[in-house]
């Protein structure tokens, strides 16, 4: 793992509605838990991982979560927890607030070994969320399943989704769907944030759903991550009907 060297105050700052520099204050403050660091890092070590499938920017969600103080935040895809981490830490430094995640694990080909093992699969004997630490699980809501089954249901279950992280590989027309369900719940200046994979450009479906909700996608930069905060009431703002895709 490596330390996040160059986070993005701006697009934190657009997405929460504050000045750049309050931005880079609560960034510092997400730096500034070396533990957390420490901790994640030493479980990847223990897993022969120098490097895992990770967010790009998990300062900024630390972040977002200090600054925005969300009570339901959703995350889809966990791998080894590294984004789920620094979400469970804005929200124990909040005090208030819940992260309802969901994964579908994938396991490495048998016949792989060592630095062989696809980044992304889970280790022997572990499950998602494998590095997150104890002490921030108490705020975690962790569903093992596939996201087109769980997604409707926590847009059953949940009254209002705060913050929303889609970092899943996805085939774009299928992730409109999900996305929709996810609207009912987005309330004026909710935040969706779409992982795009590195360098990746803004898929038709995020770019789609933004402009329902009065927004336009921003960029972290260097990264694929795409962004939006809602404009606007859900309930005056509704989503085009279903086309079949
Ligand atoms: C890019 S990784 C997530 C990285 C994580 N956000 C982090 O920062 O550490 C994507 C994860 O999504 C999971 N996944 C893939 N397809 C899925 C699906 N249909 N439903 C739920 N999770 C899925 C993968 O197994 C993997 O754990």
């Amino acid at each position: 793992m490596q330390i996040e060297e160059h986070p993005d105050p701006t697009w934190v700052a657009q997405l929460a509605g504050t000045a750049p520099s309050v931005a880079q204050r609560a960034i510092e403050e997400g730096a500034d838990d070396r533990r957390l660091f420490r901790h994640l890092e030493r479980e990847h070590r223990i897993e022969g991982r120098s490097h895992y499938i990770e967010i790009d920017a998990p300062l900024e969600l630390f972040a977002l979560v200090r600054l925005r103080r969300p009570r339901h935040v959703v995350e889809v895809g966990v791998s080894s927890g590294v984004s789920s981490a620094y979400l469970l830490a804005g929200l124990a430094r909040n005090q208030r607030g819940t992260l309802h995640s969901v994964d579908l694990p994938k396991r490495a080909p048998a016949a792989s070994r060592g630095s062989d093992r696809p980044s992304w699969s889970i280790p022997e004997g572990r499950s998602s969320g494998w590095a997150v630490p104890d002490r921030l699980r108490a705020r975690w809501d962790l569903r093992i399943g596939d996201k087109r089954t769980v997604l409707p249901l926590l847009a059953e279950e949940l009254d209002r989704v705060d913050l929303f992280v889609y970092d899943v590989p996805h085939d774009d027309p299928k992730s409109l769907p999900e996305f929709r369900a996810i609207d009912r719940r987005l309330p004026a200046r909710g935040i969706a944030i779409v992982d795009h994979g590195s360098g990746g450009g803004l898929c038709p479906s995020l770019k789609a759903w933004a402009g329902w909700r009065g927004a336009t996608p921003c960029r972290r930069s260097g990264t694929g991550l795409f962004a939006f905060r809602a404009r606007g009431s859900r309930s005056r703002r509704v989503a085009p009907r279903r086309t079949g895709a």
